[in-house]
């Protein structure tokens, strides 16, 4: 009601103010056409007098006057004149005004040379007047001027009652809008308020049926959904599997992803399994744990063909057997065409942007199609019914959703893309887009980390294939096949299984610190990144140099670690990091060592996940500073690291994980005033506010963990599986029926 009160108040203005301008609008319009008719009235007045004014002009001056007396008799002229042309008064009626002289009229009209009359209105004491100065001739010589004096009292007294009525009419409008403006709103509620009781109680009218079906429908489904997420409780490994069994009634997954979980390699004549340094296999390894099944990866430890059964399989994880790795081998030219090339100098770059040019070369195609290939075959060699649910993963393998679909027409096949996607522009440089994109296409849901990339898909299908795309489902259609494109956020196990093996918080700081030969109460910000020029290294060192020198209190006492995995190195843009990187760390360190005190460890190697883990729990902070970055996992692992509820996150804006961790410091890589400051805000921050920051990041993390993410993208998968199944037994039953169109 107040808000109704308000929206009337506001009516009234806007029509009081409408009046005042409709009145002022009003008054200008009535007074034009007044003079007009004034004049227009004296000149007829003057015309019709004509001959008698002619026959007197001279001659007759009583004459004259009577024919000008005549002339006032119009109720609007108040006196009149006859003024020669040398500005003499001939005549004039009683009432004409002292005020004008024959002379000063005369002259005058000489001097506009007009040969019409002219008008113009002056005051007097007793009020406005309109003056018409009328030239008189007898056919061949000018006269002389009438001069007529009219009254414009009574305009002024028509502008007030015209005032007067639009005052009334604005009042009598007011009220009545007013008034239509409360009954209308109180007919509205009465009428929503009977329509809501009548949704309620189940009687509505046929307009309101369709919207409220649906609203019912997902009323239910949110509440069942939440039902069943308050049963089922927070999803972990036990959860994915119980879902797995629910869903997809037990059945097996298969995993194709280029990097292995498990790499054997000989190291010192010994064979060692190292674990990569991989988002990727950070968020799936995990699923694969939990769900039985097969990884189907290459083989890229030295000592991987050893390790395997004749049908190039292992059983993993050592001591644990939960699932197995399927090997795929590649030549030296297939690797370096397919991963190398075409992956890794083509689409990586393309994906992201990072100022990387995109190398695309035909012969690193070829490869590429032939590697997916291979994959593929591999996936459906492995596969035990004819629908398996295939997991493919990453830009490696964009084509093998296509063969597999070819094989296995029935399988499900969910693709997750873990770089982002790009624009639909950006995607045109590529010389084999369409055959990108129909690839993936082949897949029953492709997910992406946000819902930008997803639009970004679908954008460039519909900007290079020829299909349908169904904007309200998200899904592409080609023919009687949908493609669900669907954000999924990835994540990280929780809890972390490495954490079992990890000294705690004090003993991890307490280690670091002695590693490193630094004091024991030095502080330690931490970075661990492949080797990639995505990753920002170059930023977050400069971000250090920039700090040290705006603030000085941190000189002496703040040490930077970077573990650097190197990565891709046969890659020249690579090569060329990892030489940026050595010669900026050392100029930094030139620039701010002081006796023992470095500011930068720069360690490029491979480092365990154990060992990663010891560095997240005995740094003060964590700087990811991607300069791109579909999610980045680095962020997340640091949060589940911090058991302690301590140690800040600085994180760059152009990563998919500052969506979910939104309590970081999030900064602008490249705006090195502003990371130092955060950096500089992470090492003063008070303890509480740390806490604070740090458990609301953690319980995010650990709601919203990698078996949420796999368990979902099964749950969808599940349901796209019963609606193919269903309608399948309909065409089937509809084909044999007799007769029954096709
Ligand atoms: O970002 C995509 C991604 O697959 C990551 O998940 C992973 O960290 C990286 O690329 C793998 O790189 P590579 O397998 O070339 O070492």
């Amino acid at each position: 009601m107040p808000r109704l009160l308000k929206f009337i108040g506001v009516l009234l203005l806007a029509l009081g103010v409408l009046s005042g301008l409709g009145y002022w609008a009003l008054a200008r319009t009535t007074q034009s056409w007044f003079e007009a008719d004034l004049s227009l009235r004296s000149r007829l007045a003057v015309t019709a007098a004509h001959e008698s004014l002619i026959n007197h002009w001279r001659s007759d001056p009583t004459r004259l006057a009577q024919t000008l007396a005549d002339i006032t008799r119009d109720e609007r002229i108040m006196a009149a004149a006859a003024c020669s042309n040398k500005g003499e008064r001939l005549a004039s009626t009683q009432t004409f005004p002292l005020a004008f002289s024959c002379t000063g009229l005369m002259n005058e009209l000489q001097e506009r040379r007009t040969t019409g009359a002219w008008d113009t209105k002056s005051q007097l004491p007793a009020g406005a007047v309109h003056l018409s100065v009328i030239p008189l001739d007898d056919g061949t010589l000018r006269l002389g001027a009438v001069v007529l004096v009219h009254d414009l009292s009574f305009l002024e007294h028509r502008e007030e009652t015209a005032r007067d009525l639009l005052l009334i009419a604005f009042f009598v409008l007011a009220l009545v809008a007013s008034l239509v403006t409360l009954l209308a709103a109180r007919l509205a509620w009465r009428g929503w308020t009977l329509d809501l009781r009548r949704a309620l109680t189940g009687q509505v009218g046929p307009d309101f049926k369709p919207l409220l079906r649906d609203v019912r429908e997902l009323a239910a489904r949110l509440a069942d959904e939440r039902r069943q997420e308050v049963r089922a409780g927070a999803w972990s490994a036990a959860r994915l599997r119980a879902t797995l069994t629910e869903h997809l009634h037990g059945e097996r997954i298969v995993i194709l992803a280029n990097r292995e979980p498990y790499v054997h390699q000989r190291v010192d004549g010994e064979i060692r399994v190292l674990h990569p340094a991989s988002g990727l296999v950070t968020a799936l390894e995990p699923v694969l744990r939990a769900c039985s099944g097969v990884w189907v990866g290459h083989g890229s430890g030295s000592a991987d063909r050893e390790t395997v059964d004749a049908k190039d399989r292992i059983r993993v994880p050592p001591g644990e057997e939960s699932y197995s790795i399927r090997r795929v081998w590649l030549s030296e030219a297939e690797e370096q065409g397919y991963y190398y090339g075409f992956a890794n100098e083509g689409l990586w770059p393309l994906c992201h942007v990072a100022h990387a040019r995109p190398i695309f070369r035909a012969e690193d195609w070829q490869h590429y199609v032939n590697v997916n290939r291979r994959f593929a075959h591999a996936v459906c060699d492995e596969v035990d019914t004819d629908d398996p649910i295939v997991l493919v993963q990453d830009y490696h393998f964009a084509l093998a959703p296509k063969i597999i679909r070819e094989r296995l027409p029935r399988a499900t096949i969910i693709t997750f893309w873990h770089t982002p996607w790009p624009n639909s522009e950006r995607i045109g440089i590529c010389p084999w887009r369409e055959e990108l994109l129909s690839g993936l296409l082949g897949s029953s849901v492709i997910g992406f980390h946000t819902q930008q990339h997803c639009n970004n898909f679908i954008d460039s299908v519909d900007a290079f294939m020829e299909s349908r795309i169904d904007r309200e489902t998200n899904a592409i259609v080609q023919g009687p096949r949908r493609t669900l494109v669907r954000p999924y956020p990835i994540s990280i196990e929780w809890p972390v299984h490495w954490l079992a093996q990890v000294p705690s918080v004090e003993e991890s700081r307490r280690l670091v610190r002695s590693e490193l030969g630094l004091d024991a109460d030095a502080l330690i910000g931490v970075g661990i990144d492949r080797l990639d020029y995505t990753k920002g290294i170059e930023e977050r060192l400069s971000a250090v140099d920039e700090l040290l020198s705006r603030h000085p209190e941190f000189r002496g006492r703040f040490t930077f670690v970077q573990l650097a995995a190197p990565s891709r190195t046969k890659i020249a843009r690579y090569q060329e990091l990892n030489e940026r990187v050595e010669a900026l760390s050392i100029e930094i360190n030139a620039k701010w060592s002081k006796g023992r005190y470095r500011p930068i460890a720069l360690l490029r190697e491979h480092h365990e996940p154990t060992t990663v883990f010891r560095y997240y729990r005995a740094a003060e902070l964590c700087y990811v500073s991607s300069l791109h970055d579909g999610m980045n996992l680095v962020a997340k692992e640091f949060v589940a690291a911090r058991s302690d509820e301590r140690g800040v996150l600085v994180l760059s804006e152009f990563t998919g994980a500052a969506r979910d961790l939104t309590e970081a410091l999030i900064v602008n890589p490249y705006d090195l005033r502003e990371a130092s400051d955060a950096l500089a805000a992470a090492l003063r921050m008070p303890d509480v506010e740390q806490g604070e920051r740090m458990r609301s990041m953690r319980r995010l993390v650990s709601d919203f963990n990698v078996y949420r993410w796999a368990g979902r993208m099964l749950v969808d998968a599940a349901e796209l599986r019963r609606k193919e199944r269903l309608s399948g037994r309909i065409r089937d039953s509809r084909h044999s029926q007799p007769g029954a169109l096709t």
